[in-house]
């Protein structure tokens, strides 16, 4: 049996640890909305841990100038590791070492499936099937950096995996984690009120979403497309896919190489180059 299913049939919750310098932050994200809600009905807990709590020193020092000079600060490892091994266990077999011999390793054997991702803007991109890949999981843990940049050491000795959320820099690796978090999360059965509510949403079919209207049927003179007050439930539904097909096409169109598409599907598409093409060709 799948991980996921035996947690989800055991009615277990997805368990994310999140080690942070700056836990007001996260924990301030997760009290809010689906995730408060998805904590309150047993489905997943997020424990938010203070990676300063596991400094050393009068100072609780967690960063130090890097090896070699430059600018910025290194996040240290022991408060790292130290946090880490405390909660999922593992770390050095000191009894075990014999004399004179560097520690034994056995975190791997303690804490075996549990992945531990540091966020870090060098990590593989987060997407939506890598949150589907993560909402299979037990347990995650997430490491979140401050200051320049990890320690070398945190990246080969103790993280499993390495996240980015994008091509851009962020401060610190808080807001990717709950992003993270927030995406997981709501793949998790149960979660979202309506069971389909996942599906629709953008980029879970692979394609981008159609477009949404509510009451009124118009406001300021701008009217609510006349299909979706008929009633005619196919036809609406064939209008949503041509609308989120045509969406797609104009803005994400390197979506739609990976998309499942149907003949008549690529048959939309291809009239609508073709118009796109005629249009260019008039101006
Ligand atoms: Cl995970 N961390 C930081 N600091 N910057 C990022 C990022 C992560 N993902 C994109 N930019």
């Amino acid at each position: 049996m799948r991980e996921w299913q035996a947690r989800y049939n055991a009615r277990m919750p997805l368990c994310f640890d999140l080690f942070t310098l700056l836990p007001d932050v996260c924990v301030a994200y997760t009290r809010e909305s689906i995730l408060k809600r998805a904590q309150e009905s047993g489905l997943v807990t997020i424990q938010i841990h203070n990676i300063r709590d596991y400094a050393e020193g009068k100072h609780l020092t967690t960063d130090d100038l890097p090896y070699g000079g430059g600018g910025g600060m290194v996040m240290k490892p022991e408060p790292v590791f130290a946090a880490v091994e405390a909660v999922l266990g593992g770390g050095p077999e000191r009894a075990a070492a014999p004399d004179g011999e560097p520690f034994v390793e056995t975190q791997a054997e303690a804490r075996p499936a549990v992945p531990v991702i540091l966020l870090t803007p060098q990590g593989r991109v987060f997407t939506q099937a890598v949150a589907q890949e993560l909402a299979q999981r037990e347990r995650i843990a997430l490491i979140c950096g401050r200051y320049e940049g990890f320690d070398e050491r945190i990246r080969e000795h103790l993280a499993t995996d390495e996240i980015s959320i994008g091509d851009y820099v962020l401060t610190g690796g808080e807001l990717a984690a709950l992003v993270l978090v927030d995406a997981v999360t709501r793949l998790l059965p149960g979660v979202l009120g309506d069971p389909t509510g996942a599906l629709d949403d953008s980029h879970a079919s692979g394609l981008l979403e159609y477009p949404h209207y509510t009451r009124p049927p118009e406001f300021r003179g701008w009217k609510v497309p006349e299909i979706l007050l008929s009633g005619h439930h196919a036809r609406i539904e064939a209008w949503r896919r041509e609308e989120a097909l045509r969406r797609t096409y104009l803005r994400r169109p390197d979506m739609l190489a990976a998309a499942n598409l149907s003949e008549e599907e690529r048959q939309f598409i291809a009239e609508l180059a073709k118009a796109s093409t005629e249009a260019r060709a008039h101006e």
